[in-house]
């Protein structure tokens, strides 16, 4: 069937708009019909077996990547080592048995990854893939393909692919912490039951739609943006600066919030905006008394948060932006909505195009 734009400007817009939904269809596809179990398709992975985790990937899917480091060195107590997958073949990784190797693609066609994963597979690992079009050759290719179910994307930006991605691997590392005995029965249920909300927190996020439009109009007039995040955020800030960078024009670049002092505080002006994503979570007073560096300099900073921040962390800052309350792992899943509103808006305003950026591609098949 022809994919049209159902309503929306741009097929961003729609793609955006659709992730509740499609997210809701990634987690019916790996959760049990009560919920309350994650069910792989076969032949599965058995986390047991691993010792290490090595994911590798391109552009957006490399941030999901990144992103799902966090978790599962966090919950599953696995080392996770990543890499951008033009990198990471030529340096030549020592590979053991025990290493799972997980490629995430939305095309399943870009040639960088599909390179790696070859490197790959003449090693003793197990290959995975996390790919959006299961008839594609990463997903052929690998031991274990598990689909994302985000359906067709055509903006050439990455947005549902993005969260579908990040879903599936948060999934992933709740099975591996369950398999490897690290997280206790009663956990791992609070974590599906508020994965099972996700879709309306996403929802709920979509709702500052008009919120992050006026931001963006102010946005637009900017040459250089710097997002900062700290802890799963740092990931979040990547995406953003990437997102703003493939369809406004406008330089973007992220840093985790800690890393400022030692080089990028240089260029704080009253010119360059700073985006600060930080929910109120274990690392907030830390992020926070990096954005007041930023103000004490004369830095302009946009501060997004959840109602608890901003009651905290308001003052002085240029603008805010309140997302809904969020259980703390869900996190990177939920502000990569307002990082993706924000470049949509400010590309919009700059009256670029949106859907194909100029110099880039859907799928980049050559190396
Ligand atoms: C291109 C696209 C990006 C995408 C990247 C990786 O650069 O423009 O949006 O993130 O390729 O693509 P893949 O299909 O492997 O996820």
């Amino acid at each position: 069937a022809r994919i049209e734009k159902a309503g929306h400007k741009h097929f961003m817009a729609k793609e955006i708009a659709e992730q509740p939904t499609v997210i809701g269809e990634a987690l019916s596809y790996y959760l049990s019909g009560d919920g309350r179990r994650i069910v792989l398709p076969d032949p599965g992975l058995d986390f047991s077996a691993y010792d290490r985790v090595v994911m590798v990937a391109c552009g957006t899917a490399y941030f999901a990547c990144f992103a799902a480091k966090y978790w599962f060195e966090k919950v599953a107590r696995l080392p996770v080592e990543i890499d951008v997958a033009s990198e990471f073949r030529y340096r030549e990784p020592p590979v053991s048995p025990r290493t799972l190797a997980i490629f995430v693609s939305q095309s399943g066609e870009t040639a960088d990854t599909l390179a790696a994963l070859r490197y790959m597979k003449g090693k003793a690992a197990t290959i995975a893939s996390v790919v959006n079009v299961p008839e594609s050759s990463i997903a052929r290719e690998s031991d274990v393909a598990l689909p994302i179910l985000a359906g067709v994307e055509v903006g050439v930006a990455s947005t549902k692919a993005f969260s579908c991605q990040l879903t599936v691997l948060a999934l992933l590392a709740l099975e591996a912490a369950r398999a490897r005995g690290t997280i206790n029965d009663a956990a791992l249920d609070d974590h599906l039951t508020s994965l099972r909300t996700l879709p309306g927190i996403m929802t709920r996020a979509l709702d500052l739609d008009e919120t992050l439009n006026e931001v963006s109009q102010a946005l637009s007039e900017a040459t250089d943006v710097l997002f900062l995040g700290r802890g799963q955020m740092y990931p979040i800030a990547h995406e953003g600066a990437l997102k703003l960078k493939e369809i406004s024009y406008i330089h973007a670049e992220a840093y985790a919030s800690g890393e400022l002092k030692h080089g990028p505080i240089a260029l704080i002006d009253a010119h360059m905006p700073v985006i600060v994503f930080a929910p109120h979570d274990a690392l907030f007073e830390k992020t926070v008394s990096n954005m007041q560096e930023v103000m004490a300099r004369g830095g302009k900073v946009l501060l997004v948060s959840d109602r608890v921040g901003l009651e905290i962390a308001s003052e002085g800052v240029w603008r805010t932006v309140q997302m809904p309350e969020v259980p703390d792992f869900l996190a990177p899943i939920v502000y990569a909505i307002p990082a993706q509103l924000i470049a949509y808006h400010t590309a919009v305003a700059k009256g670029t195009d949106v859907d194909q950026p100029r110099n880039l591609a859907k799928s980049v098949t050559v190396e």
